[in-house]
Protein backbone atom coordinates (compact mmCIF):
# COMPACT_ATOMS: atom_id res chain seq x y z
CA UNK A 1 0.00 0.00 0.00
CA UNK A 2 1.39 3.30 -0.84
CA UNK A 3 1.16 6.56 1.84
CA UNK A 4 0.98 9.34 -0.10
CA UNK A 5 2.55 12.94 1.25
CA UNK A 6 2.55 16.34 -0.32
CA UNK A 7 4.94 16.12 -3.22
CA UNK A 8 6.14 19.78 -3.73
CA UNK A 9 8.64 21.77 -0.74
CA UNK A 10 7.36 24.99 -0.23
CA UNK A 11 9.00 28.28 1.02
CA UNK A 12 8.23 29.10 4.50
CA UNK A 13 8.48 32.64 6.82
CA UNK A 14 7.29 34.50 9.68
CA UNK A 15 4.56 36.27 7.99
CA UNK A 16 3.25 38.80 11.45
CA UNK A 17 4.52 38.61 15.08
CA UNK A 18 2.50 40.09 17.65
CA UNK A 19 3.32 40.62 21.94
CA UNK A 20 1.82 40.99 24.83
CA UNK A 21 3.82 42.69 27.65
CA UNK A 22 2.04 42.50 31.24
CA UNK A 23 0.88 45.92 31.93
CA UNK A 24 2.34 46.05 35.87
CA UNK A 25 5.98 47.16 35.95
CA UNK A 26 8.66 46.04 38.05
CA UNK A 27 11.44 48.37 39.26
CA UNK A 28 14.83 46.61 40.73
CA UNK A 29 13.66 49.00 43.86
CA UNK A 30 10.01 46.93 43.91
CA UNK A 31 12.14 43.75 44.20
CA UNK A 32 14.54 44.60 46.66
CA UNK A 33 12.08 45.22 48.64
CA UNK A 34 11.99 41.28 49.19
CA UNK A 35 15.48 40.64 47.98
CA UNK A 36 18.35 41.04 49.67
CA UNK A 37 20.23 42.76 46.79
CA UNK A 38 20.39 46.61 45.00
CA UNK A 39 19.31 48.51 42.04
CA UNK A 40 23.29 49.31 41.24
CA UNK A 41 23.88 45.78 41.68
CA UNK A 42 21.01 43.64 39.25
CA UNK A 43 21.67 46.90 36.46
CA UNK A 44 25.56 46.44 36.77
CA UNK A 45 25.63 42.16 37.00
CA UNK A 46 22.75 41.87 34.40
CA UNK A 47 21.29 44.78 32.57
CA UNK A 48 18.28 44.99 34.16
CA UNK A 49 16.14 47.99 34.59
CA UNK A 50 12.71 46.75 34.74
CA UNK A 51 10.58 43.54 34.26
CA UNK A 52 6.85 43.27 34.23
CA UNK A 53 4.79 41.12 36.41
CA UNK A 54 1.19 39.40 35.19
CA UNK A 55 -1.85 40.98 37.28
CA UNK A 56 -4.65 38.65 38.40
CA UNK A 57 -6.20 39.16 34.67
CA UNK A 58 -3.54 38.20 32.82
CA UNK A 59 -3.16 34.56 32.75
CA UNK A 60 -0.33 32.47 30.65
CA UNK A 61 -3.21 31.52 27.97
CA UNK A 62 -4.57 35.09 28.14
CA UNK A 63 -1.49 36.41 27.29
CA UNK A 64 -0.98 33.90 24.46
CA UNK A 65 -3.84 34.74 22.89
CA UNK A 66 -3.23 38.29 23.10
CA UNK A 67 -0.19 37.87 21.36
CA UNK A 68 -1.69 35.47 18.45
CA UNK A 69 -4.25 37.96 17.74
CA UNK A 70 -2.03 40.33 16.86
CA UNK A 71 0.35 37.97 14.82
CA UNK A 72 -3.01 36.51 12.98
CA UNK A 73 -3.67 39.91 12.18
CA UNK A 74 -0.27 41.00 10.60
CA UNK A 75 0.16 37.93 8.78
CA UNK A 76 -3.58 38.41 7.50
CA UNK A 77 -4.24 35.06 8.31
CA UNK A 78 -7.67 33.67 9.96
CA UNK A 79 -7.43 31.59 13.12
CA UNK A 80 -9.87 29.14 11.31
CA UNK A 81 -7.02 28.90 8.70
CA UNK A 82 -4.26 27.52 11.30
CA UNK A 83 -3.39 23.53 10.71
CA UNK A 84 -1.58 23.41 14.11
CA UNK A 85 -0.82 25.64 17.26
CA UNK A 86 2.54 24.78 19.22
CA UNK A 87 3.09 26.73 22.52
CA UNK A 88 6.35 26.91 23.68
CA UNK A 89 6.44 27.15 27.67
CA UNK A 90 8.17 25.89 30.88
CA UNK A 91 5.59 27.63 33.26
CA UNK A 92 2.21 26.45 32.48
CA UNK A 93 1.12 25.20 35.77
CA UNK A 94 -0.33 21.83 34.21
CA UNK A 95 1.77 19.05 32.71
CA UNK A 96 -1.70 17.76 31.52
CA UNK A 97 -4.15 19.46 29.48
CA UNK A 98 -1.57 21.31 27.83
CA UNK A 99 -1.74 25.40 27.14
CA UNK A 100 -1.70 25.08 23.40
CA UNK A 101 -5.50 23.45 22.75
CA UNK A 102 -7.19 26.04 24.81
CA UNK A 103 -5.23 28.65 23.28
CA UNK A 104 -6.49 27.38 19.90
CA UNK A 105 -10.01 27.19 21.33
CA UNK A 106 -9.92 30.52 22.59
CA UNK A 107 -8.34 31.82 19.06
CA UNK A 108 -11.94 29.66 17.46
CA UNK A 109 -9.74 27.36 16.13
CA UNK A 110 -9.73 23.10 16.59
CA UNK A 111 -6.13 22.66 14.61
CA UNK A 112 -3.65 20.29 16.17
CA UNK A 113 -2.42 22.05 19.18
CA UNK A 114 0.89 21.06 21.91
CA UNK A 115 3.09 22.29 24.44
CA UNK A 116 6.66 22.16 23.65
CA UNK A 117 9.52 22.05 26.55
CA UNK A 118 12.75 23.32 25.75
CA UNK A 119 13.11 25.99 28.35
CA UNK A 120 14.04 29.77 27.50
CA UNK A 121 15.22 27.74 23.86
CA UNK A 122 11.69 26.83 23.31
CA UNK A 123 10.26 29.35 20.67
CA UNK A 124 13.09 29.13 18.29
CA UNK A 125 12.79 25.00 18.76
CA UNK A 126 8.73 25.67 17.96
CA UNK A 127 9.70 28.01 15.08
CA UNK A 128 11.91 25.33 13.32
CA UNK A 129 9.42 22.83 14.14
CA UNK A 130 6.79 24.79 12.29
CA UNK A 131 8.87 25.89 9.63
CA UNK A 132 10.10 22.05 8.30
CA UNK A 133 5.70 22.29 8.77
CA UNK A 134 5.42 24.48 5.98
CA UNK A 135 8.11 23.57 3.89
CA UNK A 136 7.06 19.82 3.67
CA UNK A 137 3.44 21.09 2.73
CA UNK A 138 2.13 19.27 5.67
CA UNK A 139 0.14 22.52 7.09
CA UNK A 140 -0.44 25.85 5.38
CA UNK A 141 -0.07 27.77 8.78
CA UNK A 142 1.56 27.75 12.06
CA UNK A 143 1.17 29.29 14.48
CA UNK A 144 4.31 29.62 17.30
CA UNK A 145 3.95 30.91 20.94
CA UNK A 146 6.61 31.86 23.44
CA UNK A 147 5.06 32.32 26.81
CA UNK A 148 5.79 32.77 30.61
CA UNK A 149 4.42 33.47 33.96
CA UNK A 150 7.66 33.03 35.77
CA UNK A 151 6.88 35.39 38.44
CA UNK A 152 4.78 32.57 39.70
CA UNK A 153 7.21 30.01 39.64
CA UNK A 154 10.07 32.09 41.65
CA UNK A 155 10.56 32.19 44.75
CA UNK A 156 11.89 36.05 45.71
CA UNK A 157 13.97 35.63 47.97
CA UNK A 158 16.63 34.11 45.87
CA UNK A 159 19.31 36.10 45.07
CA UNK A 160 20.32 34.01 41.55
CA UNK A 161 17.02 34.27 39.88
CA UNK A 162 14.15 36.45 41.36
CA UNK A 163 15.58 39.59 39.72
CA UNK A 164 16.23 38.03 36.76
CA UNK A 165 12.84 36.32 35.24
CA UNK A 166 9.50 37.98 33.78
CA UNK A 167 6.32 37.50 32.62
CA UNK A 168 5.22 38.07 28.76
CA UNK A 169 4.09 36.45 25.45
CA UNK A 170 5.10 36.39 21.54
CA UNK A 171 3.50 34.44 18.85
CA UNK A 172 4.50 34.78 14.98
CA UNK A 173 2.36 33.10 12.25
CA UNK A 174 4.52 30.72 10.09
CA UNK A 175 3.14 30.20 6.52
CA UNK A 176 4.33 29.61 3.05
CA UNK A 177 5.94 32.08 0.93
CA UNK A 178 8.03 33.57 -1.73
CA UNK A 179 11.22 33.09 -0.50
CA UNK A 180 12.63 31.17 2.89
CA UNK A 181 12.47 33.47 5.72
CA UNK A 182 13.48 30.82 8.18
CA UNK A 183 16.92 29.14 7.98
CA UNK A 184 17.83 25.61 9.26
CA UNK A 185 18.59 25.59 12.64
CA UNK A 186 21.49 24.96 14.74
CA UNK A 187 20.30 23.20 17.36
CA UNK A 188 20.44 20.61 20.60
CA UNK A 189 21.38 19.93 23.91
CA UNK A 190 23.58 18.91 27.06
CA UNK A 191 21.84 16.95 28.98
CA UNK A 192 25.21 16.35 31.76
CA UNK A 193 23.87 19.76 32.45
CA UNK A 194 20.19 19.33 33.56
CA UNK A 195 20.99 19.96 36.81
CA UNK A 196 21.89 23.95 36.25
CA UNK A 197 18.31 24.93 36.10
CA UNK A 198 15.95 23.11 37.53
CA UNK A 199 12.11 23.52 38.79
CA UNK A 200 12.68 22.58 42.13
CA UNK A 201 10.66 20.73 43.72
CA UNK A 202 9.28 17.83 40.63
CA UNK A 203 6.15 17.48 40.92
CA UNK A 204 6.75 14.62 42.78
CA UNK A 205 7.02 16.41 45.78
CA UNK A 206 9.14 17.65 48.61
CA UNK A 207 9.92 21.00 49.90
CA UNK A 208 11.86 23.80 48.05
CA UNK A 209 13.59 26.35 50.01
CA UNK A 210 12.58 30.18 50.75
CA UNK A 211 9.80 32.16 51.28
CA UNK A 212 6.10 31.28 49.99
CA UNK A 213 8.02 28.10 47.75
CA UNK A 214 4.94 25.65 48.63
CA UNK A 215 5.21 24.81 44.53
CA UNK A 216 8.05 24.46 42.25
CA UNK A 217 10.43 27.38 41.90
CA UNK A 218 12.98 27.74 39.51
CA UNK A 219 16.50 27.93 40.68
CA UNK A 220 19.49 28.00 38.62
CA UNK A 221 23.69 28.07 38.74
CA UNK A 222 24.02 31.72 37.09
CA UNK A 223 27.38 31.20 37.37
CA UNK A 224 27.48 27.72 35.38
CA UNK A 225 25.09 29.00 32.80
CA UNK A 226 27.58 32.17 32.29
CA UNK A 227 30.67 30.01 31.61
CA UNK A 228 28.74 28.14 29.13
CA UNK A 229 26.28 29.94 27.08
CA UNK A 230 28.77 32.72 25.73
CA UNK A 231 30.74 30.57 24.39
CA UNK A 232 28.94 27.32 23.20
CA UNK A 233 26.46 29.56 21.46
CA UNK A 234 29.33 31.37 19.54
CA UNK A 235 29.74 27.94 17.63
CA UNK A 236 25.98 27.70 17.38
CA UNK A 237 25.74 30.85 15.71
CA UNK A 238 28.18 30.44 13.43
CA UNK A 239 26.54 26.99 12.34
CA UNK A 240 23.41 28.79 12.55
CA UNK A 241 24.88 31.08 9.41
CA UNK A 242 26.67 28.35 7.15
CA UNK A 243 23.89 26.47 7.08
CA UNK A 244 21.57 29.32 5.83
CA UNK A 245 24.56 30.32 3.79
CA UNK A 246 24.24 33.70 5.14
CA UNK A 247 27.69 35.56 5.89
CA UNK A 248 27.90 37.62 9.14
CA UNK A 249 28.28 40.76 7.25
CA UNK A 250 24.94 40.40 5.80
CA UNK A 251 22.83 40.05 9.16
CA UNK A 252 20.75 43.46 10.14
CA UNK A 253 20.17 42.59 13.43
CA UNK A 254 21.59 39.70 16.61
CA UNK A 255 18.14 38.96 18.35
CA UNK A 256 19.67 36.27 21.20
CA UNK A 257 17.51 34.80 24.08
CA UNK A 258 17.59 37.97 26.69
CA UNK A 259 19.18 35.82 29.13
CA UNK A 260 21.54 38.77 30.67
CA UNK A 261 23.11 41.65 28.83
CA UNK A 262 26.30 40.85 29.94
CA UNK A 263 26.20 37.13 27.79
CA UNK A 264 24.60 38.90 25.43
CA UNK A 265 27.59 41.40 25.04
CA UNK A 266 29.98 38.28 25.59
CA UNK A 267 28.63 36.28 22.80
CA UNK A 268 28.01 38.96 20.48
CA UNK A 269 32.58 39.73 20.97
CA UNK A 270 32.67 36.14 20.77
CA UNK A 271 30.98 35.69 17.35
CA UNK A 272 32.81 39.06 16.48
CA UNK A 273 29.81 40.50 15.21
CA UNK A 274 30.62 43.54 13.27
CA UNK A 275 29.32 46.80 15.07
CA UNK A 276 27.11 47.19 12.04
CA UNK A 277 24.77 44.83 13.53
CA UNK A 278 21.85 46.15 15.57
CA UNK A 279 21.67 43.70 18.82
CA UNK A 280 18.80 42.92 21.08
CA UNK A 281 18.56 44.46 24.60
CA UNK A 282 14.69 44.28 25.41
CA UNK A 283 16.25 41.98 28.48
CA UNK A 284 17.10 45.96 30.04
CA UNK A 285 13.27 47.05 29.95
CA UNK A 286 11.69 43.36 30.12
CA UNK A 287 13.77 40.93 32.23
CA UNK A 288 14.44 37.37 31.41
CA UNK A 289 11.10 36.19 29.93
CA UNK A 290 12.20 32.79 28.70
CA UNK A 291 10.96 31.32 25.94
CA UNK A 292 9.30 34.75 25.24
CA UNK A 293 12.09 36.57 25.08
CA UNK A 294 12.96 36.25 21.65
CA UNK A 295 9.52 37.15 20.08
CA UNK A 296 9.75 39.87 22.23
CA UNK A 297 13.09 41.34 21.55
CA UNK A 298 12.10 40.97 17.89
CA UNK A 299 9.17 43.41 18.69
CA UNK A 300 10.93 45.85 20.76
CA UNK A 301 13.47 45.92 17.58
CA UNK A 302 11.23 46.68 15.43
CA UNK A 303 8.71 49.04 17.30
CA UNK A 304 11.84 51.60 18.65
CA UNK A 305 13.36 51.56 14.55
CA UNK A 306 16.37 49.43 15.75
CA UNK A 307 15.44 46.92 12.81
CA UNK A 308 12.95 46.91 9.53
CA UNK A 309 10.41 44.21 8.50
CA UNK A 310 12.88 42.21 6.01
CA UNK A 311 15.65 42.62 7.24
CA UNK A 312 17.77 39.74 8.20
CA UNK A 313 18.27 38.40 11.90
CA UNK A 314 20.06 35.86 13.86
CA UNK A 315 17.96 34.10 16.63
CA UNK A 316 20.14 31.84 19.37
CA UNK A 317 18.09 31.21 22.56
CA UNK A 318 19.54 28.80 25.12
CA UNK A 319 18.61 27.59 28.24
CA UNK A 320 17.25 24.60 30.81
CA UNK A 321 17.88 20.85 29.81
CA UNK A 322 20.68 22.37 28.73
CA UNK A 323 18.82 22.99 25.34
CA UNK A 324 19.46 25.48 22.35
CA UNK A 325 18.51 26.26 18.97
CA UNK A 326 19.66 29.31 16.36
CA UNK A 327 18.37 30.27 13.02
CA UNK A 328 18.95 32.87 10.60
CA UNK A 329 15.51 35.12 9.87
CA UNK A 330 13.83 37.51 7.42
CA UNK A 331 11.92 40.02 10.17
CA UNK A 332 8.38 39.74 9.80
CA UNK A 333 5.14 42.65 9.86
CA UNK A 334 4.32 43.68 13.26
CA UNK A 335 0.60 43.23 14.74
C1 LIG B 1 23.07 35.39 38.38
C2 LIG B 1 24.28 36.26 38.05
C3 LIG B 1 23.83 37.67 37.70
C4 LIG B 1 25.17 36.30 39.27
O1 LIG B 1 26.30 37.08 38.94
P1 LIG B 1 27.75 36.59 39.30
O2 LIG B 1 28.68 37.62 38.85
O3 LIG B 1 27.92 35.20 38.75
O4 LIG B 1 27.66 36.59 40.87
P2 LIG B 1 28.10 35.48 41.92
O5 LIG B 1 26.98 34.50 42.12
O6 LIG B 1 29.46 34.95 41.57
O7 LIG B 1 28.21 36.39 43.20
C5 LIG B 1 29.14 37.48 43.25
C6 LIG B 1 28.90 38.25 44.52
O8 LIG B 1 27.63 38.90 44.50
C7 LIG B 1 26.81 38.45 45.58
N1 LIG B 1 25.45 38.30 45.08
C8 LIG B 1 24.91 37.24 44.45
N2 LIG B 1 23.64 37.51 44.09
C9 LIG B 1 23.39 38.75 44.51
C10 LIG B 1 22.26 39.59 44.43
N3 LIG B 1 21.12 39.20 43.82
N4 LIG B 1 22.35 40.84 44.93
C11 LIG B 1 23.48 41.28 45.53
N5 LIG B 1 24.59 40.52 45.64
C12 LIG B 1 24.53 39.28 45.14
C13 LIG B 1 27.39 37.13 46.01
O9 LIG B 1 27.13 36.89 47.37
C14 LIG B 1 28.87 37.36 45.77
O10 LIG B 1 29.41 38.13 46.83
P3 LIG B 1 30.93 37.89 47.35
O11 LIG B 1 31.79 38.26 46.16
O12 LIG B 1 31.04 38.85 48.49
O13 LIG B 1 31.00 36.45 47.72
C15 LIG B 1 25.10 35.68 36.88
O14 LIG B 1 25.72 34.48 37.24
C16 LIG B 1 24.27 35.46 35.68
O15 LIG B 1 23.67 36.36 35.15
N6 LIG B 1 24.27 34.20 35.15
C17 LIG B 1 23.48 33.87 34.02
C18 LIG B 1 22.11 33.75 34.45
C19 LIG B 1 21.17 33.83 33.31
O16 LIG B 1 21.10 34.79 32.62
N7 LIG B 1 20.44 32.78 33.14
C20 LIG B 1 19.51 32.72 32.12
C21 LIG B 1 19.16 31.34 31.96
S1 LIG B 1 18.57 31.09 30.37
Amino acid sequence: MRIEQPAEMTHAAMLGLGVHRPERVVTNDEICEVLDSTDEWIQTRSGIRTRRFAGEDETLIGMSVSAARKALAAAGVDAAQLGCVIVATSTHPEHTPASAPQVANALGSTAAAFDVSAGCAGFCHALNLASAMVRSGAEQHVLVVGVEQLSRFMDPTDRGTAFIFADGAGAVVVGAADEDGIGPAAWGSDGSQAHVITQTPSCLGGHASGEGADHPVVQMEGTAVFRWAPFAMAEVAHEALKRAGVAIDDLDAFIPHQANLRITQTLARNIQLPESVAVATDVVDSGNTSAASVPLAMEAMLRKGEASVGDTALLIAFGAGLSYAGQVVTLPPLG
